[in-house]
């Protein structure tokens, strides 16, 4: 499979999906004095976070400081106790059910560990969101859907007709990645996308996220741990201590904030292996971690 085959435009049939009007505002997401808590365990405490339109937004902090639990609120699945989110406009936390799915269908979301159905096929998966959304489509088109979307993200087709079990771990992000663009969204939602894949795969599944986020003019609120990530296609990083956003701007800026915990993440060793990787990258003309940008995968890795 060539990039050229995983550029083809979709299917015409696929235009038969109902267009939604595009967010044109500056900030697809806008954050104000959240507050989440579990019992007396309080996660979020008066947190705000724009994200701009078009980026892509690398959300960071230390394990249990609320990554998975702010991205679970702006996607309606956690209930704040205090704070508005807006998503296209519309504040989700006040919006009445109708306004909520007219909102839900724009956005695509990988979840922490992938989570594909076990017991379905990667085209059934990939027609989960198809069929929630757009429940008078034919199987016919979601199936040339699926095909498409499956191929779109680098895996060779066979894989459609592959249960989850039967993949590498790369190939399983892929089709979750592929599920999540399975609605056309213009907002993509990504939790430790690259985590347990070797550096060679992470690297490849960046590249492959950098390059749809430019050619589908995503946004992109990409949780990660990986260094690497952020330093090779994150536009701006957003961390999370203290309960809330403690920081958010590009990387040199965030090294002016002086605070603790983003010194030691971004000045330690490890950081400046990523930042090495980042300038030889650079020095090679290419976007990633050294490599050509190139989607082709015979592996699917
Ligand atoms: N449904 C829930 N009920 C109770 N506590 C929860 C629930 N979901 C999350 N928490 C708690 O909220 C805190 C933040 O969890 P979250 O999953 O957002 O962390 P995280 O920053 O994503 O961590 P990691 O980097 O390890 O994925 C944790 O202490 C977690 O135990
Ligand atoms: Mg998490």
């Amino acid at each position: 499979m060539s990039e050229d085959e995983t550029a083809t435009p979709a299917p015409a049939e696929a235009e038969d999906i109902p267009e939604t009007e595009r967010f044109e505002g500056e900030y697809p997401i806008r954050i104000r004095g959240l507050r989440n808590a579990f019992g007396d365990q309080v996660v979020h405490e008066d947190l705000d976070l724009d994200v701009r339109r078009g980026e892509i937004l690398g959300v960071v902090g230390g394990s249990g400081t609320g990554k998975s639990v702010l991205m679970r609120s702006i996607i309606g699945l956690q209930i704040p106790t205090e704070g508005t989110i807006e998503v296209f406009g519309h504040d989700i936390t006040s919006a009445e059910p109708d306004e909520v799915i007219g909102v839900r269908n724009r956005w695509g979301v990988l979840f922490q560990g992938g989570a594909l159905f076990s017991t379905l096929t990667v085209a059934e998966n990939v027609q989960v969101p198809l069929k929630q959304f757009y429940p008078e489509l034919s199987q016919e088109l979601l199936d040339e859907i699926a095909r498409y979307k499956v191929v779109f993200t680098g895996l060779p087709e066979t894989a459609t007709s592959k249960y989850p079990s039967e993949l590498s771990g790369g190939m399983r992000k892929r089709a979750g990645l592929a599920r999540a663009l399975a609605i056309d969204p213009e907002l993509l939602f990504l939790d430790e996308p690259t985590a347990g894949l070797d550096p060679i795969g992470a690297a490849k599944f960046d590249d492959l996220t950098r390059e749809l986020t430019n050619r589908l003019g995503l946004t992109v609120f990409l949780i990660t741990h990986d260094l690497d990530t952020l330093y090779a296609i994150c536009d701006r990083v957003a961390v999370l201590a203290d309960h809330k956003v403690v920081a958010v701007g590009t990387i040199p800026e965030l090294l002016e904030s002086g605070h603790p915990w983003i010194e030691e993440y971004f000045k330690g060793p490890r950081a400046r292996a990523a930042q090495s990787t980042k300038e030889a990258a650079q020095a090679k003309g290419t976007a990633g971690a050294g490599k050509h940008l190139d989607n082709t995968d015979p592996q699917g890795s």
